[in-house]
């Protein structure tokens, strides 16, 4: 255990709310325990459902093992800034719970903006295909998959380790769609495949930012995180190389960093096959989703 943890062993028989009693009211310098994070860690350290263990609140005995994990993972958590969801090891997102590791991105609730403008075209316009590039867990193209109309799916990343998160997870969630992994950097594996749409969510951080990131924030993977000097080299890159791979009227939807809508403008207009159409902000009104139109054949 690192030497600035601060949370002993507790050694008498708790009852679950006792224990969350006990670690909210305990004085511990600049802490601050809130029931809801011990009672996420509780369900987890039980495997039980958060409802169901607010049942058993006064009347579960904890075992000693089961103290001693929820001790260490709020150590985890509180000391060695650890996210809460690598702990418990899942995230909601959208309609669907993910597995999540240390290997890939925690989805973001703002992420689920991409997902209803995708599921409105891809309804509308009834597309087929779809590729998410960059796809980490999964949850973008694998909640798409599960509440749209998509029939093809195709999530890409160039981490192995990352996939078999997306593997797991499309198992998890009960994927019914034509969908399959590949492990590629950008577009090199992905052949000759056209798409109707093609959605990403690439790093998109500057890489001098990275340092001053949240402490929590860097203990995701920098591969998921780093978008190059100016943050913006995979919209970059990933136009280059899309023109090839969209069916005519396709569709690119980019999830971008709150400053970066003017530089992506100005990407999109070097290149005449793309039209910009629109950027949807997120709940924090800010720049969040940009749906971009391919007008080449
Ligand atoms: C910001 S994360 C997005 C993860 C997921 N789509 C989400 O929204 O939660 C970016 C992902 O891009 C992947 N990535 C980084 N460089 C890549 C490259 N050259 N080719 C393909 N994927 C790449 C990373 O492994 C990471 O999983």
């Amino acid at each position: 255990m690192p030497s600035y943890c601060i949370l002993g062993r507790i050694k008498l028989r708790y009852t679950i709310n006792e224990i969350i009693n006990k670690y909210v009211s305990d004085n511990l310098k600049d802490i601050d325990f809130t029931r809801n994070d011990i009672l996420v860690i509780t369900s987890s350290v039980l495997n039980t459902k958060k409802d169901k263990l607010l049942l058993d609140l006064n009347t579960r005995i904890l075992e000693q093992n089961e103290i001693d994990s929820i001790t260490n993972n709020l150590n985890k958590y509180y000391f060695e800034k650890i996210p809460l969801q690598y702990i418990t090891g899942k995230q909601n997102f959208f309609n669907e719970e993910y597995v999540v590791n240390e290997n890939v991105l925690i989805p973001r609730q703002d992420s689920e903006i991409l997902v209803e403008e995708a599921i409105k075209y891809i309804n509308n316009e009834n597309l087929n295909t779809m590729l998410d590039m960059c796809t980490g867990s999964g949850a973008l193209g694998i909640s798409i998959a599960n509440n749209s109309n998509i029939a093809k799916v195709t999530l890409s990343d160039i981490s192995l380790n990352a996939l078999d998160v997306a593997k797991e997870n499309i198992k998890l969630n009960n994927v019914k769609k034509d969908i399959k992994v590949v492990c590629s950097n950008l577009f090199e594996n992905l052949g000759n495949n056209k798409y109707d749409i093609i959605v990403s969510n690439p790093p998109y951080i500057k890489s001098g930012d990275i340092k001053d990131l949240d402490e929590y924030v860097k203990k995701e993977p920098i591969i998921a995180l780093d978008g190059g000097v100016s943050g913006t080299y995979f919209y970059n890159a990933i136009l280059k190389e899309a023109k090839r791979h969209l069916n005519s009227n396709g569709l690119v939807i980019f999830e971008i960093g709150y400053d970066e809508l003017e530089a992506l403008k100005s990407i999109i207009s070097k290149y005449n096959e793309y039209r910009y159409i629109k950027c949807v902000k997120d709940l924090a009104n800010n720049d969040r989703v940009v749906v971009i139109r391919y007008s080449g054949n």
